[in-house]
């Protein structure tokens, strides 16, 4: 027997259908204007040329991109990382380079800041007008490893780095952009926190406390001028990466942080992420197509993510037994 559903149900049915599906449309449009045409707010609308810019993490990778390309733009730099010498040969590179700028350094190691480091980056940047911040610093498993095999000292290194210093660099220097009502707060979040990501669990919760956290900051500081964001990235060149070879999924740090810095304000692939940017174009679409096909805490994703790390951790573990390394 045919099953009979009255004509005002059907078109009921039909006007939502048509409505989720232009909504999908439409989003998948913003989307491509975002990646592809829309620019973001320009730099100077956070500080005049001159002005300085603090970047954690900044001597090597996708931090000392943010570096070079805001110096380039002529802002002055204040570079934070563990190795003074990186930082010297940085600086040196820097003013040579662009010659109007200045830059200063320190060296913390993050993982073991005191209290009288975080007063280092107080005094040094005390008098400075500053107008960005690039919480950048970031720590990861040294390969994939199951949770309860994970070394104390790596979980605590990789929280205390990514969370922590993040947010106490953070607590010390936005009250000075918020006093002046500009300011700019990028983070660095990554498909690792966007997707629960097996093996690389630790890491995963830092970066997915930091959506949470930088969004919710994101919010308070808006009506005090100041913009926060959040920026995600799938893979990127880089020594914590070890991926060497840029192909279209995995920019260059330099591609990467020209995309960041030309669409701040823009959400790129973040759909539905208040206060958050996925700027790269591919990461942009594959961020989009994620969380429009599966959702970001699918329970396949999941499971194809865990089979994927724990390729990688076999890999990693025989290419340690060849060359005679010990890893936990
Ligand atoms: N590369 C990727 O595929 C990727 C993907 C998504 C998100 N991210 C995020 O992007 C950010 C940068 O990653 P990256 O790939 O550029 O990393 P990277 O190439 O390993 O560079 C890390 C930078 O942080 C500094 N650093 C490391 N440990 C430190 C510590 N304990 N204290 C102070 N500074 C420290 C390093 O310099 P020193 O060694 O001199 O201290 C270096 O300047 C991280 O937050 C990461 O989670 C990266």
């Amino acid at each position: 027997m045919d099953a009979y559903i009255p004509t005002p149900a059907l078109q009921a049915l039909a006007v939502v259908g048509g409505l989720y599906l232009s909504a999908q449309v439409f989003n998948f449009l913003r989307v491509v204007l975002d990646l592809f045409v829309i620019p973001g707010t320009s730099l100077t609308k956070f500080g005049k040329k001159g002005s300085w810019a603090v970047i954690t993490g900044a001597s090597d990778g996708i931090g000392k991109e943010f570096a070079t390309q805001l110096a380039a733009k002529g802002f002055n730099v204040v570079l934070i990382s563990r190795t003074q010498s990186k930082l010297d040969a940085l600086a040196r590179d820097l003013e040579t380079k662009y010659s109007s700028i200045r830059t200063k350094s320190l060296a913390i190691d993050f993982a073991h800041a005191s209290e009288s480091d975080y007063q280092r980056i107080a005094s040094l940047t005390a008098s400075l007008p500053l107008s960005i911040l690039i919480n950048n610093v970031g720590l990861s498993h040294s390969i994939p490893v199951p949770f309860l095999q994970t070394p104390l000292p790596e979980l605590t290194d990789i929280i205390t780095i990514n969370c922590l210093a993040t947010l106490r660099i953070t607590h010390l220097l936005a009250p000075r952009l918020a006093s002046q009502r500009h300011g700019l707060v990028l983070t660095m979040a990554s498909f690792g926190g966007l997707l629960p990501t097996p093996l690389l669990a630790t890491y995963s919760g830092s970066k997915a406390f930091l959506q949470q956290w930088s969004t919710a900051l994101a919010s308070e500081l808006a009506p005090q001028g100041v913009t926060v964001q959040l920026v995600h990235s799938y893979l990127v060149v880089s020594a914590m990466s070890k991926i060497r070879r840029a192909s279209a999924l995995i920019p260059t740090p330099r591609a990467f942080v020209k995309a960041v810095l030309a669409k701040v304000g823009r959400r790129g692939g973040a759909s539905g992420l208040a206060y958050t940017s996925t700027p790269y174009w591919s990461h942009g679409l594959m961020h989009w197509g994620i969380s429009t096909f599966l959702g970001t805490m699918n329970q396949g994703l999941v499971w194809w993510n865990r089979r994927m790390h724990e390729g990688i951790r076999r890999r990693a573990l025989r290419k340690a037994e060849r060359e005679g390394r010990k890893v936990e």
